[in-house]
């Protein structure tokens, strides 16, 4: 059986959980580093964007976090470099002031004197009751790892330059479509059963939402049935071939494409394309880098809305033969294709392509429904308010997931080709606020 978080579950002796916690944490901290290959002084330091921090300030924070929670926390050690804490501590400076960092040798150092002292803990650390703890330190850094990805872009996309706030708000040249004065009519017909037309019937009925196994984060319990009503959804994330016709048609003039919201987020932040749109990719690439708006106002464009978050994870792990209780083993799906391990046959992930790949790459990534793409690629905006699931409790603090309970973060699901395989399954959840849109998420639309 291949290994993943949660095939140790119902055999977490303390040996093997001493065994899979030193490998995902030894495989997350290569995966961390090589990401700094050839980053120079400054871009380690500077911001590249208001939202993120410098890419060096995340590194320090990896180790503040693992020292925090694991050392101090965990062990009752005191703090290893108590100086450090206001620095890198995600509540400590405004990301303004996170510029005036050690050197990456310096914070390298930092993070071996942590994680050695972590190898330590780990010999005689209660992983019985605390592996939830050490996994969730495993994703942070995986999470961090995806921040630094996209701020290492920005940086390299602006040619090196000392970082301002003045970004360009395109990354490549694309030529401004003209202006068109009639609206063009939307070219969608509505879907029915016998034209699926690249969308797939979702018969309705209730699935298992949300996932309770060790590496589980605190936004993913408890698992609930949810009860959801006949829908279709894109066979495939939207691609830059459909998006296309959006934008020519002038879909970013119109106001009756946008949400209220919307509509005024574009004429603070004028903007006509997405932001990682790359026509060198070609027409068959997943949409990268859309605000929520611009999602919604495509799908809206095409006749169709963005999947709830329940549609799409209803999607992506149920099946549509199963109407089975809660005993099964086989429901929910961990991955769409199942319980085989991921691989890099299965999705873009892990930064293995460095960008995007068509949305039809990857067959052995379906669904049981048949959609494509659900893991990997690009992170899929929905339309539900990152919320509470029924018995949540804050898991390991407050500010992790219920700091952002508060009808201002949209969920995405899927992950990115950045995303790496520790935070990559059916019932991960991601959120940001609906105007972010440097970071690696598109989206597929449902109907009904
Ligand atoms: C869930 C990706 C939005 O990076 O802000 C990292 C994850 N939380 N450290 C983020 C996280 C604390 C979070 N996201
Ligand atoms: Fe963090």
């Amino acid at each position: 059986m291949p290994f993943d978080f949660r095939q140790l579950s119902p055999v977490a002796t303390q040996e093997n959980l001493q065994a899979s916690i030193y490998k995902h944490l030894t495989q997350a901290r290569q995966r961390t580093l090589q990401l700094f290959d050839g980053v120079d002084a400054q871009i380690f330091r500077l911001q590249a964007n208001p939202d993120f921090s410098p890419v060096g300030w995340h590194l320090g924070h990896i180790g503040f976090t693992e020292g925090l929670w694991l050392l101090e926390q965990g062990a009752g050690y005191a703090p290893l470099f108590p100086n450090y804490r206001r620095l890198f501590a995600a509540d400590g400076l405004a990301k303004t002031e996170r510029q005036h960092l050690p050197s990456f040798a310096e914070i390298c150092d930092y993070l071996s004197q942590i994680r050695a002292a972590v190898w330590d803990y780990l010999e005689v650390a209660p992983l019985s009751t605390q592996a939830g703890l050490w996994y969730w330190l495993v994703q942070h850094e995986s999470q961090h790892c995806e921040t630094i990805t996209w701020v290492l872009q920005l940086h390299h996309l602006h040619g090196q330059q000392p970082a301002t706030f003045t970004l360009p708000l395109t990354n490549r040249d694309w030529p401004v479509p003209p202006s068109t004065t009639t609206p063009s009519a939307p070219p969608f017909l509505p879907p029915t059963p016998t034209m699926p037309n690249n969308m797939i019937y979702i018969e309705g009925g209730a699935f298992l939402c949300g996932y309770e196994g060790l590496e589980a984060l605190d936004n993913e319990k408890s698992a609930h049935w949810l009860q959801v009503n006949s829908f279709w959804i894109d066979r495939y994330p939207v691609t830059q071939g459909d998006y296309r016709h959006f934008i020519e048609a002038g879909g970013y003039r119109q106001p009756q494409y946008w949400s209220a919201a919307g509509w005024q987020w574009l004429q603070n932040h004028p903007v006509n394309h997405p932001f990682h749109w790359n026509t060198a990719d070609g027409d068959g690439h997943p949409v990268c880098g859309v605000s929520w708006y611009e999602a919604d106002a495509y799908a809206r464009f095409v006749g169709k809305r963005l999947p709830t978050e329940a549609e799409w994870e209803k999607a992506a792990c149920w099946h549509p033969d199963y109407s089975g209780t809660q005993d099964s083993l086989d429901f929910p799906r961990y991955y769409p294709w199942g319980k085989d391990q991921l691989t890099s046959a299965h999705c873009n992930h892990g930064g293995g392509h460095q960008g995007t790949t068509p949305v039809d790459y990857y067959p052995r990534g379906q669904s049981a429904y048949g959609c494509y793409d659900l893991l990997g690629n690009v992170w899929e905006w929905t339309d539900t308010w990152f919320h509470a699931y029924p018995g949540f409790q804050p898991y390991p603090y407050k500010g992790y997931s219920m700091t952002y309970f508060d009808q201002l973060h949209r969920v995405l699901k899927g992950g990115s080709w950045a995303t790496q395989s520790p935070v990559l399954r059916c019932a991960f959840r991601n959120w940001y606020e609906p105007r972010i849109r440097i970071h690696f998420a598109g989206f597929r639309c449902a109907y009904g």
